[in-house]
């Protein structure tokens, strides 16, 4: 062990590699800047009078291959070199690189999308573009939302319930989920949906971005499905094994028709499809409204309330709900 990492455990701190390994995870999603362990790099300084740890952070962040490729946004990268130059200050000799990057960032143009990484435990990161506005051009969908990490952590842990199937996802927004599940769980078939035109372009984009083209297994498509108008037919042309959403209850308005949906996928195929819905429950009304719905129209979802691995960093402080819907007896047709 280096002395650096004895000192940091000796004070009971996270051990270098670990913290480094956090940077990374946490720049790359964006999180927010209190999330990190700026105490440990302040520590750190002190203890050492050297900017080694300042340089390894932006080896991880600023500096990584994969930031050349895609950055996080503009205004997000200024407010986190400018945390860094902050301690580095008070704790030892200006650092070259550090300014050369901020220079850099201060000389770019502030946009209205950004790129995000999602570390995948099997190796290598989803990279997705993103709104940098959790709400634009009159839809939700153009950025990552919690239950959508969630369902996708689950997945990681039950990757038999999707090897070899035919997955849909419902509402896929910018595509985390699906995209995790294709890199991980090995599907044989995974089809992509949603129904605004402007969350199904960035979709395709974000397939693609992943190396998702098809021409590897597995096989992908991304579709227009409306749940306000979905027919039998296309469901039937799909056949999928399992459908999954995530983050699709939140407007009362809508709930009704994607309830009927499910219905639809529950009762017009044999076997029905495992069907798992995850929703981070932040108005108790909406998503008690939608549960009454479920149960009036024959769905009965059994609540999934096993831990999962945190994978992805992000606030879970909400409370999240993952239910699988079966069909009551007698609703088959
Ligand atoms: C809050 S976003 C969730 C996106 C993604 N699943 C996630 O969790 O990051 C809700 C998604 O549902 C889609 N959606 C809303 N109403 C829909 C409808 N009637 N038919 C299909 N998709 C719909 C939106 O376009 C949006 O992409």
């Amino acid at each position: 062990m280096e002395a650096r990492e004895a000192a940091a455990e000796a004070d009971g701190a996270v051990a270098e590699p670990d913290v480094l390994t956090d940077f990374q995870r946490w720049f790359f999603t964006m999180s927010r800047l209190k999330s990190f362990n700026w105490k440990f790099v302040e520590n750190d300084l002190q203890r050492n009078k050297s900017s080694e740890i300042i340089s390894e952070i932006l080896k991880q962040t600023c500096l990584h291959p994969l930031c050349r490729s895609f950055p996080p946004s503009v205004r997000y990268r200024r407010l986190f070199l400018s945390e860094l130059i902050r301690l580095e200050a008070a704790g030892c000799d200006p650092l070259d690189e550090l300014y050369d990057a901020l220079g850099e960032v201060v000389g770019e143009a502030e946009g209205s999308e950004c790129y995000k990484s999602y570390f995948l435990p099997c190796g290598g990161a989803v990279s997705l573009l993103e709104k940098v506005a959790l709400i634009s051009e009159g839809t939700t969908g153009l950025v990552t939302w919690e239950a959508a990490l969630y369902l996708a952590e689950w997945a990681l842990d039950h990757r038999e319930f999707f090897s070899d199937r035919t997955v849909l996802e419902l509402g896929s927004g910018v595509g985390l989920t699906g995209v995790a599940i294709c890199r991980s769980c090995r599907p044989r078939r995974f089809v992509f949906s949603d129904c605004h035109a402007a969350v199904l372009q960035a979709l395709r984009d974000n397939v693609r971005l992943n190396g998702l083209d098809g021409r590897a297994a597995p096989a992908v498509s991304v579709r227009r499905l409306d749940w306000t108008t979905a027919t039998e037919d296309e469901l039937r042309e799909v056949g999928a094994d399992v459908v999954i959403a995530a983050d699709v209850v939140y407007d009362p308005d809508v709930a009704h028709s994607l309830v009927e949906l499910l219905r639809l996928v529950l009762t017009r195929s044999s076997p029905p499809p495992a069907v798992l819905v995850c929703c981070a429950v932040r108005n108790p009304q909406t998503y008690g409204g939608f549960r009454r719905q479920l149960e009036s129209r024959g769905i009965q979802p059994e609540v999934l309330d096993g831990a999962v691995s945190h994978v992805f960093p992000y606030d879970r402080l909400s409370h999240m709900e993952l239910i699988r819907l079966t069909a009551a007896d007698g609703l088959q047709v």
